[in-house]
């Protein structure tokens, strides 16, 4: 029974919401954070600046960077019993949903959780944006055994979750790698889990609910989870030699292939994935594992050649991270940890301005029926 309404399934083309924070000029291959290109972000800001231009509307100066890290590094903290608790997780349980039991019970030690004001909301958020890294982090220590480590107070956010991430400590050029992806992967508009985000938000549920439900929508694998799965790919293809004959394979099973494609860029280019392929070139280069960078390019062309797709950002975060010496289950909580600040830009502004989201369906089943006995 039609409602008169619009219809156009998985939202596609509808503008949901208007914004401040960002959006992707597919035209001009370019994504604007609060009037900036990411890439240019990436290429030339720190994740902390990143982190303020999305906060508060406009670039830092370098006092009000250094203010910032300072206010991060206060909030850098996570209570004993949370770690107590993410230690007795069973080993079996996802590093994402462990993530997001460690966020629900930090919640519990907020003393304004249920005030949306931006000053509350702010305030709640830098906490999300500061502690979220070593729940990531030390998250994954705890469950493999080992102790949790103090953050290094000097060092930026990237750099701490890194360090907990790698087991030897990060070579500068792979600091400053992973510290480009987590800028890359800092906001998007209104993916999946930004939108769900915003809907919990607009019930005027508190930021902690928000980001927790956000979460749940990143790790599926059609959204953040991608970049672990293109390693499992890549892995398993282990040579491009053998790309072809397994993307075929895939292809005429009617299988997607990870990485690849995009509800906004549809054939086009993501422009985050040109910038972290160059990455991942420079990377492979000089751990001297080249042949990482030549697998990925030549899935690349094969889906080129056969479905018109491109990749997009998560097919070259995978080999990056990989490289790095993370596991592949820690791809999609660093990609958590990184887009903690774009979920938080976001439920700051859908409640300050709010109005909560409520949609129609288009409802197929059967017709009235009286009830007869
Ligand atoms: N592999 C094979 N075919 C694909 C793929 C893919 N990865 N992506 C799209 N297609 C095909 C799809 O089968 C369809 O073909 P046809 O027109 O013949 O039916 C056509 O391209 C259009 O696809 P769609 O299903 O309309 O695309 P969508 O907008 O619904 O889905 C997507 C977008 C990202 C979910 C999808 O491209 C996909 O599943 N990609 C793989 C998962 C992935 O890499 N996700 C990360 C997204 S970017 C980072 C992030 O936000 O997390």
């Amino acid at each position: 029974m039609g409602v008169g309404l619009p219809f156009s399934p998985g939202l596609e083309n509808i503008i949901a919401t208007t914004t401040r924070i960002s959006t992707i000029d597919v035209e001009n291959h370019r994504i604007l954070i609060r009037g900036y290109d990411l890439i240019e972000l990436a290429q030339k800001a720190t994740f902390e600046a990143a982190i303020y231009l999305l906060l508060y509307g406009r670039l830092p100066s370098p006092e009000e960077v250094a203010a910032l890290k300072q206010e991060l590094v206060r909030y850098m903290h996570v209570p004993r019993p949370v770690y107590e608790l993410l230690s007795r997780m069973p080993g079996s349980m996802h590093p994402m949903d462990v993530v997001r039991v460690g966020i629900s019970v930090l919640a519990a030690y907020e003393e304004n959780l249920e005030d949306p004001s931006v000053e509350a909301n702010l305030k709640k958020g830098l906490r999300l944006i500061a502690a979220t890294p070593l729940i990531v982090g030390n998250g994954y220590r705890l469950l493999k055994g080992l102790p949790a480590l103090d953050p290094l107070e000097k060092e930026g956010i990237s750099y701490n979750l890194l360090r907990l991430l790698k087991p030897s400590p990060p070579e500068p050029l792979e600091a400053r790698i992973f510290e480009q992806t987590m800028i890359l992967y800092i906001e998007h508009e209104l993916a999946a889990s930004t939108f769900t985000a915003r809907v919990v938000a607009s019930t005027l549920s508190d930021i902690y609910n928000s980001v927790c439900a956000a979460i749940s929508a990143l790790k599926g694998p059609l959204h953040g989870r991608a970049n672990e799965k293109v390693m499992a790919m890549l892995l398993e293809i282990g040579d491009a030699s053998r790309a072809e004959e397994y993307i075929d394979r895939l292809l005429s099973r009617k299988e997607r292939v990870m990485g690849f494609g995009h509800r906004v860029y549809k054939r086009g280019l993501d422009p985050r994935a040109l910038f972290a392929k160059n990455l991942l070139r420079q990377l492979a280069e000089n751990k001297g594992k080249l042949q990482w960078y030549e697998l990925a390019e030549r899935v690349e062309l094969l889906m080129k050649q056969k479905r018109d797709l491109y990749p997009n950002v998560d097919f070259f975060t995978g080999p990056l991270y990989y490289l790095m010496g993370i596991e592949m289950n820690q791809y999609t909580p660093i990609f958590v940890a990184a887009r903690m600040a774009g979920w938080v830009a976001h439920v700051i502004e859908q409640q300050s301005e709010n109005r909560i989201y409520r949609p129609r369906a288009l409802y197929q089943g059967p017709p009235y029926t009286p009830l007869t006995q």
